[in-house]
């Protein structure tokens, strides 16, 4: 009965709100956003059958946080989408307080969810890990919790990420100790029912980490050109000079994962990208053996409700696909090479900065050879610059009007930069660091750029890409 009335309440919701959304300059051309309400972490990312599958958090009700649904697209390439099956709604006291992040894997020809039930008292919560198969209606049939909050933890533990590796299923899960001390949990399981806990693979206080945050949130482990590497989202990190300057931080370690001891060698944590807004991801491995990674553009309790979009009832937006790849002993994303059909009109320029024309940025890629310093302005709204310091990304913040400031230190050699609307996605030197940012520019937005370095830029525009 519950599930009907919500799933009525969110037919609802997106019949009466979806064509003011579609009317949002911000609105973006090409990267996936909510019909309607709050969309954030990407959950149930896989290639099943040839086909991806994106789910998305989603409050279709409101824009705001709170219970949880997962909505679901699917695509044949990663660029053109098409809307499924809602995929979860959170109609089951194990999931009283939303249907929180977690991942998909093909079990056997299943397409099978693993999430969390979110559960909150009056004082206190809980957390179930759940699992979901589809069914012959391409619908998921929920099948109940499989593991109930672990001894010796809060009841913040949640987004468990799964996988195959020798003939097992083996889960991470976020997790909050009872010292009030992040963790990242390791289980393993015979047949996604019954799950052993292995221990705790990293955390603050673990493997000569020192004291680092509160609560992890929503880790992700896989095999990469022979590193075990581990995405992570902590919370509470102290801002410092340059980095750790958002609310919440996501990063990457790299190491050994020993499947026997449950021990994981890891090196130092690096943040996945030096922008304002970027938060969640979740990676899968695809048909052709790349590692796809898509992120939330958007940061929990980062200013979020100060972003004009509220205002035609949408909010938040998931990153492009990027493809991942390890050199030089660092992780390395570039947008996934299908986004290249997006391409049209190609244009070439080179010069000094100061001497090239305003360029329309509304859906539009950049390619960017660097020698010398530079800015560039986006829509006069937001400013990189380019020195021998390395970028740094300027805007003013929403709710306070104060300038704030983002950066990359290092030689820039490149840069490709893909914007649509209101987002900018700076990939710098190949894709060894990347910036990503929202911003909300008027419409037909321009890059103009200034300074005596010399640019040889390539301008493509990138076509809307409409999902079905
Ligand atoms: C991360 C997160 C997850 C949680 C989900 C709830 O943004 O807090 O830890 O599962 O969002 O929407």
């Amino acid at each position: 009965m519950k599930e009907q009335h919500l799933l009525k309440q969110a037919l609802r919701a997106v019949v009466s709100g979806q064509q003011r959304a579609a009317q949002d300059v911000h609105r973006p051309a090409w990267h996936l956003a909510p019909p309607v309400g709050l969309m954030n972490d990407p959950n149930g990312f896989i290639q099943f059958q040839q086909r991806y599958h994106l789910c998305y958090q989603w409050n279709p009700l409101a824009c705001a946080h709170g219970a949880k649904f997962w909505g679901q697209w699917s695509s044949a390439d990663l660029v053109h989408w098409r809307h499924e099956p809602l995929a979860l709604a959170p109609a089951e006291e194990y999931e009283s307080h939303g249907c929180y992040s977690g991942s998909a894997v093909d079990d056997n020809g299943v397409l099978t969810l693993l999430y969390t039930g979110n559960v909150k008292f009056s004082e206190g919560r809980t957390a179930w890990q759940c699992v979901a198969r589809m069914n012959e209606h391409g619908e998921f049939a929920k099948q109940g919790p499989v593991l109930p909050l672990p001894e010796g933890y809060t009841g913040h533990v949640r987004d468990p990420k799964v996988w195959r590796h020798q003939g097992q299923w083996w889960m991470v899960l976020g997790a909050q100790d009872l010292n009030l001390q992040g963790k990242v949990l390791l289980l393993h399981s015979a047949d996604l029912q019954n799950w052993t806990l292995k221990g705790e693979m990293a955390g603050s206080g673990l493997n000569g980490l020192g004291s680092f945050g509160y609560m992890w949130e929503c880790p992700d482990l896989f095999h990469l050109d022979g590193q075990d590497i581990l995405v992570v989202c902590p919370q509470g990190l102290a801002a410092q000079p340059y980095r750790y300057l958002n609310t919440f931080q996501s990063g990457w370690f790299s190491g050994e994962l020993d499947y026997q001891t449950g021990r994981y060698h890891h090196g130092e944590f690096h943040e996945l990208d030096h922008g304002f807004e970027f938060y969640a991801p979740q990676t899968t491995a695809s048909n052709d053996g790349r590692r796809i990674l898509i992120g939330w553009m958007g940061i929990p309790d980062q200013d979020e409700f100060f972003q004009p979009t509220l205002e035609y009832g949408w909010i938040h937006t998931m990153t492009c696909p990027r493809e991942l790849s390890w050199r030089q002993g660092k992780l390395f994303q570039q947008p996934a090479r299908e986004l290249r059909q997006l391409r049209s009109d190609e244009r070439t320029f080179s010069g000094a900065a100061d001497s090239l024309p305003a360029l329309d940025i509304s859906s539009a890629e950049l390619a960017i050879m660097v020698d010398g310093d530079f800015s560039a302005s986006f829509g006069g709204t937001m400013q990189l610059t380019c020195d021998a310091m390395g970028l740094t990304l300027t805007r003013s913040n929403r709710r306070t009007g104060d300038i704030e400031q983002r950066y990359w230190l290092g030689e820039v050699t490149s840069l490709q930069i893909l914007c649509d609307r209101s987002s900018v996605e700076i990939f710098i030197n190949e894709g060894e660091a990347v910036m990503s940012a929202r911003y909300f520019p008027g419409a037909a937005p321009q890059l103009r750029l200034a300074g005596e370095g010399g640019l040889m830029l390539h301008h493509w525009r990138l076509k809307g890409c409409v999902i079905e």
